[in-house]
């Protein structure tokens, strides 16, 4: 059984001096006006879940203006045990507590897994490589410790090897650097290719069920040594020495390129992931409709190997993404939706939830009175 989130405390976080959510159930709606809080509630449970921001903020951004630290709490339980999460941002700090004892986050990882959906998501389709990458390692992060402290190792060493090549640093330093490139770069790649192996079929089949069937969906993976060609795509699969002796090769081809051009230019973080629709590349030629159902499915996805790899359903947090998507998807939408998964949603506007879905739903409408329901906004201040 998954833990369910009971309560949520924030302390100078965000719009919020105050806020206090009770009784929280499988689903809670929280309506309000343009600016009220509704998505920073949603980053703020993101936050004590899954340790990140939707919106990529600095803790200096999150923190109430005029206030000195924030603090993020929430209550979660189920038959057998309850656990009290922590969050505390101050001056470029996060520390994490459970149950009262401080805790590496790594010690929290998976406990209470989430899945935010935002409108920012159309990203995913539209936007750079380099967004899609940061999806895939944000879902690794979020079920293996291992994952999050290795692309935080490759990170650390990419930047080091740019500042080298910026500075033009001796060759011999450049390869000590390498060495790392190569290791930690050959160990990413074969985290992402797991992980996305797992991901792939849920994320086609979703899509195929949102389209009633009428089109399919292809995704790949393709580890930076390899070219891509729409024509004939391919799947990736190779060993972690495999990836080693591609990286190296492709290192010392590019070697005298990258000193030319003094940035680094082999390694996961040119690593590419395809999405195309009935064949045609979804970046360039998908309608918005299927702009969305790409995103939709790939959300599921990620909430389907949440469930696979740690035995529990994520949290599920909609930031306003009812709105975005039409009847056939958010109906969806509605099916994962289900009294397993707990969801947070929010909206300006409650005309875009069907009836049978607002009946068991806690509304807590921000800045007003609260409706009669079990979810109680026991405290909200400004
Ligand atoms: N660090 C901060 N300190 C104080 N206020 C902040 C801080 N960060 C954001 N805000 C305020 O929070 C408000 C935005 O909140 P939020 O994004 O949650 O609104 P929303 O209800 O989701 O609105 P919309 O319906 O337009 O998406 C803004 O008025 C913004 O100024
Ligand atoms: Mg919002």
């Amino acid at each position: 059984m998954a833990l369910r989130i009971e309560r949520v405390k924030f302390k100078d976080f965000r719009s919020y001096e105050r806020l206090e959510l009770g009784g929280l159930g499988a689903l809670t709606v929280f309506v309000g006006p343009n600016a009220v809080g509704k998505s920073n509630i949603v980053e703020g449970v993101q936050m004590i879940t899954a340790h990140t921001s939707f919106r990529h903020a600095t803790i200096d951004q999150m923190i109430r203006k005029g206030a000195a630290a924030s603090c993020l709490e929430a209550r979660a339980g189920d038959e057998n045990r309850s656990l009290d999460f922590k969050v505390t941002l101050s001056a470029h700090s996060k520390k994490y507590e459970l149950n009262g004892k401080p805790k590496r986050p790594a010690d929290l990882r998976g406990l209470v897994p989430s899945v935010t959906f935002t409108p920012d998501d159309l990203e995913l389709v539209k936007g750079s490589m380099s967004t899609r990458r940061a999806a895939l390692d944000a879902l690794g992060s979020q079920i293996n410790a291992n994952y999050h402290t290795i692309r935080r190792d490759y990170e650390k060493v990419l930047r080091h090897k740019n500042a080298l090549l910026k500075e033009e640093a001796s060759p011999l330093l450049i390869a000590s650097i390498d060495e790392m490139v190569i290791t930690c770069g050959a160990q990413l790649s074969c985290y992402r290719s797991a992980l996305f192996a797992r991901l792939r079929p849920h994320f086609e089949s979703n899509y195929g069920s949102i389209a009633g069937g009428r089109e399919a969906l292809a995704v790949h993976y393709v580890p930076s040594w390899a070219n891509f060609d729409p024509d004939h795509p391919e799947t990736h699969e190779f060993t972690r020495d495999e990836a080693r002796v591609a990286i190296e090769r492709a290192l010392e081809e590019r070697r005298a390129e990258e000193r030319a051009r003094r940035r680094c230019l082999v390694g996961p973080h040119l690593d590419t992931i395809h999405f195309a629709v009935d064949g045609m590349d979804a970046t360039h030629f998908a309608s918005q409709g299927q702009q969305r159902s790409i995103v939709l499915s790939c959300k599921l996805a990620e909430a389907a190997v949440i469930e696979e790899v740690l035995g529990q359903k994520p949290v599920l947090l909609l930031d306003d993404v009812m709105s975005e998507l039409d009847g056939a998807r958010r109906e969806a939408l509605v099916d994962y939706v289900s009294e397993e998964v707990q969801t947070f949603v929010t909206t300006a506007n409650l005309a875009y939830f069907d009836a049978a879905m607002l009946a068991r739903a806690d509304i807590v409408e921000l800045c007003g009175e609260t409706m009669g329901s079990p979810a109680r906004l026991l405290h909200e201040s400004r």
